[in-house]
């Protein structure tokens, strides 16, 4: 499955930081890591909701401080994913979590569109999509979009990450829609720990193209019909979902079901130096355990081009 053209889009670039590289930019950057071995860091990667990975994420991003940091880390995730077949990626980063610690906007944005042209001669795109932390208020993440503006040109879009429950969608519409009018595309994590009705509110108030996760609609049965029949995609990350503890065992995860409800669902990794696999681990993942067919891993794919926010020209080559 290695060999199917697909795209990725739900990957946060700060989760594809791999343990090795968190003390190798600790060293270089002088950063005291509370860690005395890449062992025991990945011995704490043990998660029972998505709150204990946060913690872990962001105290392990104290060590991206350059624009070398995000260069070298945009470029490692797109060269190892490329390798697995991905020939286009939608990339999130949540600049809030450095700009807090003193890393200024340019050196984040522009470094991370440095790494994506580096690795341009292998045939792998990619875009940039920033994501506001839900947890911190409205205010910032508007103060946020003012920050990015001068770099509209290398951003395609605004998301909505970070810990979900007790932080609605509702609490953002006014700066989705500042953003769209700055002409940014639209997307939310929505139902992945949250309910349901999270899922409405990124579709009826922050008007999102994409809904990240969306495994919560099931509880949901007008929701169902509504995503099927609007064909929303879904951006699901079935290793996380597990590792994150939606569900005890990939076996049991709901992917088959939202496919047979007919939904627009795509396969992503979500942050792959956390959860155990990039997006080819992912798809092998769920032939191996849910029985996924190699023709469904086919329309899987199709679908994550389909849904990605390339021109109709890029995605019928990648078709
Ligand atoms: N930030 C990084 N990974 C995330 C996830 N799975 N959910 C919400 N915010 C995140
Ligand atoms: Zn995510």
């Amino acid at each position: 499955m290695l060999d199917i053209p697909k795209a990725e889009l739900h990957v946060h670039i700060e989760g594809t930081m791999e343990p090795e590289m968190v003390f190798e930019l600790a060293r270089r950057n002088e950063v005291e890591l509370p860690y005395s071995s890449v062992a025991e860091l990945r011995s704490r990667y043990e998660f029972t909701d998505l709150q204990s990975f946060l913690d872990i994420y962001y105290a392990n991003m104290a060590v991206l401080r350059t624009r070398r940091d995000f260069r070298e880390l945009a470029a490692a995730y797109l060269r190892e994913s490329a390798r697995q077949g991905v020939r286009h990626a939608e990339i999130f980063f949540d600049p809030q979590a450095h700009l807090a610690r003193g890393v200024e906007m340019a050196p984040i944005v522009e470094g991370l569109s440095e790494g994506i042209a580096e690795v341009a001669d292998s045939g792998v795109t990619a875009e940039l999509i920033l994501c506001f932390l839900r947890d911190e208020s409205a205010g910032s993440a508007m103060d946020t979009l003012r920050l990015a503006e001068p770099f509209l040109d290398h951003i395609i879009g605004v998301g909505l990450d970070s810990a979900e429950v007790g932080h609605p969608p509702s609490k953002f519409t006014d700066v989705f829609e500042r953003a769209r009018e700055l002409g940014l595309r639209a997307v939310a994590h929505a139902g992945e720990e949250g309910p349901a009705e999270y899922v409405r509110e990124a579709l009826d108030l922050l008007r999102v193209e994409r809904v990240d996760h969306g495994i919560r609609a099931l509880y949901d049965p007008g929701l169902v019909d509504r995503l099927r029949r609007e064909q929303t995609p879904l951006t699901v990350c079935p290793l996380s979902n597990v590792r994150l503890g939606s569900f005890d065992h990939l076996s049991q995860h709901t992917l088959p079901r939202l496919m047979a409800e007919g939904l627009m669902v795509t396969i992503n990794s979500d942050d792959p130096a956390y959860f155990g696999g990039y997006v080819g681990e992912n798809f092998s993942a769920v032939r191996e355990h849910l029985g996924i067919t190699r023709e469904q891993l086919r329309q899987l794919a199709a679908n994550s081009v389909r849904a990605s926010f390339l021109g109709s020209e890029r995605k019928s080559a990648l078709l």
